[in-house]
């Protein structure tokens, strides 16, 4: 790996892309031709990342202001700290966001908790926020605030209820974290990275709407295994297979991942929250058959038992990831 290579990791690590790519093609003669590269599509990218996040979080508040909901988009913030992906925050001014929710789903947004009537009460009384998440070919998640103003008394209350929360397992009842599935840019780095051929046998790894493995079984043609919790993916992953026509390629098994089976699987897919990446990686790698490839992404660093054998800074038009390799020795 180049030293620029892993400049760039660095940065994306510490959440600084957008200002080291500034800094590194700022002296271009020092670069070869394969780092300027890297270095212009760092800094193309994260340009346009800032610049979807203005436009959305600007689209969305007029949306909300001519319904006459008073709101504020923080879009200086974006600016002191450029984000890596599309997020944004929208404060409202008023104690009650289901109007804004309603608007911000008509838009497409998704909300993350329940939508019973009483539970939704419940939520809005004892949270001041939520994230929304819109999934198109990038995941874009809005953050919604609303203001609390509290007697003494309901403060009390409310903090005696987080801490309870915070004792009490799975108490907050009903709230699911959002899908986020591997930008569908990123796709094809990614899959070229694990030098994935028609030989192979994927495994995706909590695999969401199945965009990995249908991605791999449609340029590759190799057969893919899939392993995911949430039912309603499972209907979306086995239903884009057959619309890309991939289905006698792709198995989607409604499972834990525990219960995947290892016995022919040369490639694994990693795209996980990293505490739970680190703990499978290193079981895969007493697991795989010696030869096979472990690849996962993320933009934090991954702790893992063995170093990766390889890494990446990958770039499409529209994200930003490291991709990591580890070969089953
Ligand atoms: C970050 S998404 C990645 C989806 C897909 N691999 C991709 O890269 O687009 C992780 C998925 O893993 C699923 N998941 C999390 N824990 C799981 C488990 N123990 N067993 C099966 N699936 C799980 C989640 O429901 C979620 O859909």
């Amino acid at each position: 790996m180049s030293t620029i290579e892993t400049q760039l990791i660095e940065s994306i690590h510490s959440h600084e892309l957008s200002s080291v790519s500034k800094v590194i093609l700022a002296n271009p003669t020092s670069l070869n031709e394969r780092e300027l590269l890297l270095a212009k599509s760092a800094q193309a990218v994260s340009a346009r990342i800032l610049e979807r996040c203005q436009l959305e979080g600007a689209a969305i508040v007029n949306c909300l202001v001519s319904a006459g909901i008073p709101c504020e988009f923080h879009a200086q913030d974006l600016i002191l700290h450029p984000p890596q992906f599309e997020k944004f925050t929208v404060t409202l001014e008023c104690e009650d966001p289901t109007q804004a929710v309603n608007i911000a789903s008509d838009n497409g947004y998704w909300l993350h908790i329940p939508t019973s009537e009483p539970e939704w009460t419940d939520f809005r009384r004892n949270n001041s926020q939520i994230v929304m998440t819109r999934i198109d070919d990038v995941t874009t998640r809005m953050v919604l605030k609303w203001s609390v103003h509290r007697s003494f008394f309901s403060r009390v209350i409310r903090r005696l209820a987080r801490e309870l929360q915070r004792l009490v397992p799975n108490s907050r009842k009903g709230y699911t974290e959002p899908f986020l599935g591997t930008p569908a840019s990123l796709l094809p780095g990614l899959l070229e990275f694990a030098s994935v051929s028609s030989s192979d046998v994927l495994l995706d790894v909590g695999c969401g709407d199945g965009r990995v493995l249908i991605e791999a079984a449609r340029v590759y043609g190799c057969r893919c295994i899939g392993y995911e919790l949430e039912e309603s993916l499972c209907d979306l992953a086995r239903a884009s297979a057959v619309e890309n026509g991939v289905e006698h390629l792709v198995e989607i098994n409604n499972d834990e991942i525990q219960s995947a089976p290892h016995d022919n699987v040369s490639v694994v897919f990693l795209f996980l929250p990293v505490k739970l990446m680190s703990k499978f990686i290193n079981a895969f790698r007493e697991q795989l058959k010696p030869g096979a490839r472990i690849v996962a992404h993320e933009q934090l660093p991954i702790e893992s038992d063995v170093p990766a054998d390889c890494m990446a800074p990958l770039f499409s038009e529209t994200s930003i990831t490291v991709a990591h390799l580890w070969m089953v020795p």
